[in-house]
């Protein structure tokens, strides 16, 4: 049976993982988010104390991580930092590491765990390299100013305080740093239904897209 995929991709704090969790949710599909993959390799570099920019420090770590390391770093706290996603979209950035990191990502989507019919992955690069045939193509984007509020709010919740003019800051430097990068550069797939959050909750994001699909169906 080939299963259904739904690809969203978009940059940080447009709401990816919030709609594509629903969608999951709705649908009894498995969810992957493939941000924690590459936030898992940049955590596990920091901490051998290498430089996430060093290719091979980053390729090895992301040829050696196994399910079991990948499941343990996805509850660290640290993953989920602003240098926990800086050091992602370093090693994100090394061809070497996206393709130890391929087969992986394209096994969950072919076979969805727990015998799902369909999964749901998020990231940069699921309609355009990932899953360039998936059944359904979403690219989420909100402005800059309105992630980076998001952003500290989300911290917040958590304890965090955050500045946000520093988390606008390191943003917008994410943002260039993955969509200027060679391999894999975040831009929406030409087939994907582009999504701007950026005035609407994610109640508002979720019935948007389910009344997209229910047509497209
Ligand atoms: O989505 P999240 O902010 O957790 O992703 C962290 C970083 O991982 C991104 O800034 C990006 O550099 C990288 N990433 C990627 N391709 C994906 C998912 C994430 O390059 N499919």
């Amino acid at each position: 049976m080939i299963s259904t995929v739904i690809a969203i991709d978009g940059p940080a704090a447009a709401g990816k993982g919030t709609l594509a969790r629903r969608l999951a949710d709705h649908f009894g599909y498995a969810y992957l988010d493939t941000g924690s993959i590459y936030r898992a390799v940049g955590l596990k570099v920091l901490r051998t104390g290498q430089d996430p920019q060093d290719p091979a420090a980053a390729e090895a770590a992301a040829r050696s991580l196994t399910p079991d390391e990948l499941f343990s770093l996805q509850k660290d706290p640290d993953l989920r930092t602003e240098a926990g996603g800086q050091a992602a979209s370093k090693v994100a950035a090394i061809p070497g590491v996206r393709a130890a990191l391929l087969d992986f990502q394209r096994q969950f989507a072919a076979v969805p765990p727990g015998g799902c019919a369909g999964a749901v992955l998020d990231g940069r690069d699921i309609g355009t390299v990932v899953c360039p045939d998936a059944t359904h193509k979403l690219f989420v984007t909100a402005s800059v100013e309105e992630r980076a509020r998001r952003r500290v709010a989300e911290l917040r919740a958590k304890g965090i305080e955050s500045i946000e003019s520093d988390v606008l800051a390191d943003m917008k430097e994410r943002d260039a740093r993955d969509s200027q990068r060679d391999v894999a550069p975040l831009r929406p797939a030409e087939d994907a239904l582009e999504l701007d959050t950026s005035a609407l909750d994610a109640d508002a994001a979720f019935a948007a897209v389910l009344d997209y699909l229910q047509r497209k169906a």
